[in-house]
């Protein structure tokens, strides 16, 4: 079994953007904590990271192509605005969880909204790397369930 992690723009500077939001912990070490959960769960993970819409685009189309059996992003900003990306995602049928490290629904207004959460199968968001775990766990018991 295979999924693929999304993240986007500005993820990559983690442990230098605002840490008060985003804690200390920088992208490599969200990147191994992802990798370490998936080896113990026995599944193959591949994590991207990129800043713009159109390359997040292709690797969701990608995950199609390659028959991925699941699709965890945290779109960043885009979450907010991006009917491109809801567009994509909407188009592949895996499993779909949207996440993010902090709770966007107790920050500004303009974070409130998801527009691509809409066409995923669930949202994590608050819960720091732990969401990405938990969101494979979800992929995990879905695959499990599969006819
Ligand atoms: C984020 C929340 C977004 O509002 C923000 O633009 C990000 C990170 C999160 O993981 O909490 O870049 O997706």
């Amino acid at each position: 079994m295979r999924i693929i992690v999304l993240n986007g723009p500005n993820l990559n500077f983690l442990g230098i953007r605002e840490v008060g939001v985003y804690g200390t912990s920088g992208y490599e070490e969200l990147v191994s904590s992802i990798k370490e959960k998936a080896e113990k769960m026995g599944i193959q993970v591949d994590v991207y990271q990129r800043n713009s819409e159109g390359e997040l685009i292709d690797l969701i189309q990608q995950a199609y192509h390659e028959k991925a059996e699941g699709i965890i992003i945290n779109p960043g900003a885009y979450t907010h605005y991006s009917y491109a990306l809801h567009d994509a995602l909407a188009s592949v049928s895996m499993p779909k969880v949207e996440v993010h490290l902090s709770n966007i629904h107790k920050r500004e207004a303009f974070r409130h909204v998801s527009v691509t959460a809409p066409a995923c199968d669930g949202q994590i968001a608050g819960l720091g790397f732990l969401g990405y775990q938990l969101a494979m766990e979800a992929i995990m018991e879905h695959y499990e369930k599969r006819d």
